[in-house]
């Protein structure tokens, strides 16, 4: 079965985070952010080396000419996936993909996925409208920023688990999604307002689920991290 989740390694040690590559590499992929500014891009190496899948979760978002330089250098690291935000807009993210092609053929190198933000979860319709001066729900915007990432060549976009379906039918299954704000039945909700189960998320659609503290914290619920992700995996396939 192709790997489905992502384990969000977030504010781990060095030593945790490979020692999770370790017992989860065969089920899991793995998305580092604050572990790449604390421990460098050596650390995708050190995954690499241990067999795991790399998602780089830097969300750039900058002009195009500096979002193509950072696109190069995501390539070089062999990641399987990375991130930009849609709001640095079409030009940038057209930019990012035509040369993640173009190098990635120069070079010979694998072409990662790239995945677009497109509003944030942590901003609402308020925010949109008092801060930003946007007049667009947060619907109307995911789903405008989806199809603009989709034309810019991008393979998907991270989306809430609200907006899966939206996505879906405005650009079509094959464009990707990446949900966040998971949690199985048996789990807490920690700090994540709008979740979803995995079931729900993968039945609704989505390509791939970010997962972190239910599998990470998994002693929590008194089983090792191995057995959580299995009874993830066992609830997508029923
Ligand atoms: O499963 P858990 O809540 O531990 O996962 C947290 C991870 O998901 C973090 O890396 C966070 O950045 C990411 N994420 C999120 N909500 C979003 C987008 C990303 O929790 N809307």
């Amino acid at each position: 079965m192709e790997k489905k989740i992502f384990l969000a390694l977030d504010n781990l040690s060095k030593k945790e985070i490979l020692q999770l590559v370790e017992e989860l590499k065969d089920t899991v992929m793995f998305k580092i952010n604050d572990a790449f500014t604390k421990f460098g891009p050596e650390l995708i190496e050190e995954i690499h080396g241990k067999g795991g899948e790399v998602f780089l979760d830097l969300k750039f978002h900058d002009i195009p000419n500096t979002v193509a330089n950072y696109s190069k250098a995501v390539a070089e690291k062999k990641v399987f996936c990375f991130n930009v935000h849609c709001l640095g807009g079409f030009e940038m993210m057209k930019k990012a993909s035509e040369t993640i092609d173009s190098y990635c053929k120069e070079k010979n190198l694998r072409k990662p996925l790239i995945f677009g933000v497109t509003i944030l979860t942590s901003m609402d319709e308020k925010t949109l409208k008092e801060e930003m001066q946007v007049n667009y729900s947060v619907e109307e915007m995911v789903k405008h920023l989806a199809l603009l990432a989709k034309k810019a060549g991008l393979n998907g976009v991270v989306c809430s688990s609200k907006e899966i379906k939206l996505v879906k039918e405005a650009c079509g299954k094959d464009f990707l999604t990446i949900t966040p704000g998971i949690r199985p039945q048996w789990s807490v909700s920690d700090d994540q307002k709008r979740i979803t189960t995995p079931k729900k998320a993968v039945q609704d659609g989505t390509d791939f689920l970010v997962i972190g503290r239910p599998i990470i914290q998994a002693e929590k619920y008194n089983m090792k991290r191995t057995k959580a992700v299995k009874k993830i995996l066992q609830e997508i396939s029923l």
